[in-house]
């Protein structure tokens, strides 16, 4: 059972799927490691840290060849897989919706590739699941880029020089991101509401000291919704929505935007004359914005300025904090290739329910339900 590491191609990717220790793990499992020369540079990790740990630091095609299983944070391109033995699998964060293409051209190439972010949302798999572990790390960043373009200071201080007051965040989308940005903002010292659409979330906000701001005159989510996530809202809800972020929005220093809904573009919360009306200075960052952003005006990979306020829409924020991303994303592929791990066979046998939920390709087709509906 040979496992293969890949160095990242994607642009601005600095996390790896492999770590020292996930490293030792699988070894110990009995599998052989090859890892990309160069594959943990960029979160703080050397090629010498990886043959400590007993894997061999190899060329790209000498680490593919022969290998039973890869290892990537995002889908490598097709194309560099050249040479890969049919029904190798490759377990990724493959974008299964926004890289349709990529998945064609796997299933053509014979792999099978398990999409890690269709991961089932059950409690044997809360360990295996990258969304998760991401999401929240970009909670904590996203308070931290905030932090960082704004000119002011985020806890109360009385200084003999004046007072200056506590920073105002609010947080809209109250998933695990959500929360973690809540958390820090406490924790930084900012006056901290939010809000979500999903009415379960109104205890955790409030169970984290901050205010809960909900629209009460229209049904939201009761519950959890399907696997923990959010649907598309009505007609009626978006406008009350709308109507109750205008009048909160106008007082606040900070918005973090954290909603999604998986396989449908992010929900517009915040439109530019929404932006107009907060006061010069303010910051808002978008989480959602590689999937259309919940903020009118932000742009992936830039921070832009509307009416005197800043919008940051940094892309791939896991990556800014390439070290602990890696080697909780790395934990979450150990997780998943060793709880299935046959001893007999000497490789992961995955069941139905994890399996099917993953797995995106076999014997040359696609065959996700989520992807052929
Ligand atoms: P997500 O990243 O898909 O969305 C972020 C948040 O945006 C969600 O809370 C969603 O309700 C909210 N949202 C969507 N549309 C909105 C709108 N129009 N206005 C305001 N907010 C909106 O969600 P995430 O972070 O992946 O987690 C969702 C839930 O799933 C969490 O509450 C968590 O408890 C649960 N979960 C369960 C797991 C398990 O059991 N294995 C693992 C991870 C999360």
């Amino acid at each position: 059972m040979k496992i293969a590491v890949l160095k990242e191609g994607a642009d601005g990717e600095r996390r790896v799927a492999a770590t020292p220790e996930t490293v030792k793990k699988f070894i110990q499992l009995g599998a052989e490691l090859a890892v990309e020369a160069g594959a943990g540079t960029d979160a703080s990790i050397a090629d010498q840290a990886y043959r400590d740990a007993g894997a061999a630091v190899v060329d790209r095609a000498t680490a593919l060849a022969g290998a039973d299983i890869i290892l990537g944070v995002q889908g490598p391109d097709p194309a560099s897989l050249a040479g890969v033995k049919p029904g190798a699998w490759l377990a990724a964060g493959l974008n299964p919706f926004g890289e349709r293409a990529r998945v064609d051209a796997y299933a053509a190439a014979g792999i099978e590739a398990l999409a890690m972010e269709f991961m089932p949302r059950i409690t044997r798999a809360q360990s295996m699941d990258i969304l998760s572990s991401q999401s929240n790390l970009s909670g904590y960043k996203a308070v931290l880029d905030a932090a960082g373009e704004y000119g002011r200071a985020f806890p109360m201080m009385m200084t003999a020089a004046g007072t200056v007051s506590a920073a105002k965040v609010f947080v809209m989308g109250v998933g695990v991101a959500g929360l973690q940005a809540i958390a820090t903002a406490r924790r930084l010292g900012a006056q901290v509401s939010a809000t979500d659409v999903r009415s379960a979330t109104k205890e955790q906000i409030l169970s984290l000291g901050a205010k809960p701001i909900f629209v009460e005159n229209v049904a939201g989510i009761e519950g959890e919704g399907s696997g923990g996530y959010a649907t598309e809202m009505s007609a009626e809800y978006q406008a009350a929505q709308a109507e109750l972020v205008s009048a909160h929005i106008a007082k606040q220093d900070i918005v973090i935007t954290t909603a999604l809904i998986p396989g449908r573009p992010a929900p517009r919360l915040i439109s530019d004359a929404q932006v107009a009306t907060m006061r010069a200075g303010s910051v808002i960052v978008d989480l959602a914005v590689e999937q259309g952003g919940n903020v009118e005006g932000a742009v992936p990979g830039e921070v832009v300025v509307r009416h005197g306020v800043k919008i940051v829409g940094h892309r791939n924020v896991p990556s800014r904090l390439a070290a602990d991303a890696s080697a909780l994303f790395s934990r979450n592929l150990f997780n998943f290739l060793s709880a299935f791990w046959d001893k007999e066979q000497g490789r992961p046998v995955l069941d139905e329910e994890i399996g099917d939920a993953v797995r995106l390709t076999r014997d040359g087709k696609v065959v996700n339900a989520r992807l052929l509906q």
